[in-house]
């Protein structure tokens, strides 16, 4: 019998966030598997879990997905990581990829759960905490209370419009992949008249090096940075 793939979201830094679910999983899976965009970087998800797994008889496996700007070169990499995935399968092993946060979050993982379920095995998503949900609790803060709505939008300067438009709709805005583009939140805030005490920055949250809290733009912040704004 085929061996089946199980995405597990394990929150966004602490241990203790991992669910019981997820552990009995990683525990009981033949392979723990981290997906990686450069060969050999290693992975905070894999990092988050090693305390909870006995690792003693299981494979660990990376799977490379490179991020590369080609099209071709990523479709390319990706089908040979699900290649190699599905050999596992066939030979009956089960693979649980790990993921930072929650796999329905701005994950990789979503794709290749759909890539080796077309293949006609089976698949499983396990939820995490995501990031922003972490970062509102440390903060202290709703994320939407009442009749209010949230908007979760991924930042860039190709799609500052998405942002603005979510600034001028929404009474609250996640800013994912935010670490480039605080002068840019900042600048789009001022434009619009909000007040920056209104945005809280959750950078590596549930890490060792944790800062929730205001903007500061003498700050250098890494690419676990996103921005809470709430407007009310
Ligand atoms: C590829 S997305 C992954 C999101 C993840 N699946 C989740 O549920 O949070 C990467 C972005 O998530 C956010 N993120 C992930 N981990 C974080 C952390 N520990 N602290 C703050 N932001 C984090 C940052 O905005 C980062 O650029």
């Amino acid at each position: 019998m085929a061996g089946k793939l199980y995405g597990i979201g394990v929150g966004p830094g602490d241990t203790g966030l991992v669910t019981l679910k997820a552990r009995d999983i990683l525990n009981a899976c033949d392979i723990v598997a981290y997906p990686v965009k450069i060969p050999g970087e290693g992975s905070v998800a894999f990092d988050i879990v090693r305390p909870l797994v006995d690792l003693k008889d299981k494979r660990i496996e990376e799977f490379v997905f490179t991020m590369d700007p080609e099209d071709s070169v990523r479709v390319n990499c990706r089908a040979k990581a699900v290649d190699r995935m599905c050999e596992f399968l066939d030979m009956g092993m089960d693979i649980a990829m790990v993921t930072l946060g929650d796999p329905g979050v701005y994950s990789t993982y979503m794709r290749i759960n759909d890539m080796i379920s077309e293949r006609g095995y089976e698949t499983e998503v396990v939820p995490g905490i995501p990031s922003f949900c972490h970062g509102a609790s440390v903060a202290g803060l709703p994320l939407m209370i009442g009749e209010e709505g949230l908007a979760v939008v991924p930042v860039a300067k190709e799609n500052s419009r998405l942002l603005s438009d979510a600034m001028d709709e929404f009474d609250n805005i996640v800013v994912m992949k935010a670490f480039k583009s605080i002068p840019m939140i900042v600048e789009m805030m001022e434009s619009k008249g909000m007040d920056l005490s209104k945005a809280t920055v959750i950078c590596n949250v549930g890490m060792e090096d944790e800062y929730v809290g205001p903007i500061d733009l003498d700050r250098e912040y890494g690419y676990f940075t996103t921005v809470l704004i709430k407007k009310r």
